[in-house]
């Protein structure tokens, strides 16, 4: 059986000497429906978070918003040299995939980028100081992070107290209100803009105060900004992510970017199919571009990937979803086959040598020393970037 260091084993802290087993674990069909179960993969986003901070500070990318969005206490790790350059080209692949998204959307409508699990991620932020550089305003672009309603209501806490260094303009009433007054009308048009008319005075002060909306099936408090909007939700349930991002103000005749950075394979492959799907139903205009852009692991039955699959399950938070696609081939295939027209993909060793920059890869190299580029090479093997799309080719997307 293949040892890995604990680096490969991306994020775990022991080594590892049980065998593997050839079986998955835990077996199709578990879902009880218990929350608690979702604790670990709820709190994987602080690895995310944690990991993508220290790169920042390293030098890797500029991302100066992280400092304030990732409490200090969950920031004292630092990972290898190899593990940053990991993160690195994630990054880069998730920004890269909305600058080309956002360049080439129908100028005619506006943009919105959904963040699907978004944990603590920066994104947004990362858009508005660089959308007018790719031919668009922030006038026209609205984001939606969709996460746990437990994880939402933390990141909203956090968004509003420092509101201000970040620039975040909360918004006085909106739509969020009216779906938390009165459920929606599934046929109407949800409008950025559009004044509450029909609800009460009284009844929006209560319901919507200072930019958060309550949650109008969760009861949590979630960030409603004139462009950023938190949605705090169980997406495995496809009503239930309808109705909210509804409720939010999501525009079913936008240009729609939905981005998934490793976060479905932690679902049943049945919960993320019904994601992949809805997100391809809910946007009705044809003129509008919609794509899907997933970052997540693949190649589970190599030796390494037996290896990934069993530590990441240790964890207690396994990747339920990989069996029942475990190459970039299946993963092209689902997307048509769930109503997307288009759909191609990359591994990471392909985006880190095709798509950054040479001089942004002369300069990461000099952060810091890799010695172990081969096992970088294997582990980059086992993630990939899958952009899908609305229209007959993904290209310009990617
Ligand atoms: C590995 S973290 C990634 C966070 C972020 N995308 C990033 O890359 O920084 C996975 C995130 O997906 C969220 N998530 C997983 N399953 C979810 C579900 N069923 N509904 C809502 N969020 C979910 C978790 O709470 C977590 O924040």
């Amino acid at each position: 059986m293949q040892k890995m260091t604990s680096d490969a084993k991306m994020g775990n802290t022991e080594e590892v000497e049980e065998e593997v087993p050839t079986q998955a674990w835990p077996p199709k069909g578990y879902y009880t429906g218990d929350e608690s179960l979702d604790a670990p993969v709820q709190a994987t986003h602080v690895d995310a978070a944690a990991a993508k901070k220290m790169c920042a500070d390293i030098g890797y990318f500029h991302d100066p918003w992280l400092q304030h969005i990732v409490p200090l206490h969950m920031c004292n790790r630092r990972l290898s040299p190899m593990m940053h350059r990991g993160y690195f080209t994630r990054v880069q692949a998730m920004r890269r995939s909305a600058e080309m998204f956002i360049r080439k959307s129908n100028p005619n409508m506006p943009v919105q980028i959904v963040n699907l699990g978004a944990g603590l991620d920066s994104l947004f932020f990362y858009v508005k100081e660089n959308i007018k550089d790719w031919g668009r305003d922030m006038n026209d672009f609205t984001q939606f992070e969709l996460d746990f309603p437990i994880i939402i209501a933390k990141k909203t806490r956090t968004m509003v107290r420092k509101k201000d260094v970040l620039g975040l303009k909360l918004l006085q009433g909106g739509v969020s209100a009216l779906g938390s007054l009165g459920g929606i009308d599934e046929n109407a048009e949800w409008t950025m803009a559009e004044e509450p008319k029909q609800v009460s005075e009284e009844a929006l002060k209560k319901n919507f105060e200072n930019g958060i909306a309550i949650n109008s099936i969760h009861q949590v408090r979630q960030l409603c900004t004139e462009h950023l909007r938190f949605v705090g939700c169980d997406m495995r349930r496809p009503d239930e992510l309808t109705r909210l991002l509804l409720e939010a103000g999501f525009n079913q005749r936008a240009n729609t970017l939905f981005i998934s950075e490793c976060v479905m394979i932690y679902m049943q492959s049945s919960h993320a199919d019904g994601i992949i799907k809805t997100a391809n139903e809910i946007c009705v205009e044809p003129s509008a571009l919609t794509a899907f852009c997933t970052y997540e692991q693949c190649n589970p039955n190599t030796a390494f990937g037996r290896q990934m699959v069993h530590n990441i399950r240790l964890r207690g938070c396994p990747l339920l979803g990989i069996e029942d696609y475990p190459t970039q081939e299946s993963h092209q295939q689902r997307y048509k086959t769930l109503g997307w027209k288009s759909a191609s993909s990359l591994d990471m060793n392909g985006v880190y040598d095709e798509k950054i920059p040479l001089e942004e890869k002369q300069r990461i190299t000099k952060l810091e020393l890799l010695d172990e580029l081969e096992e970088f090479r294997l582990i980059q093997e086992h993630y990939f970037v899958l952009v899908a799309s609305n229209q007959e080719s993904t290209e310009g997307l990617f």
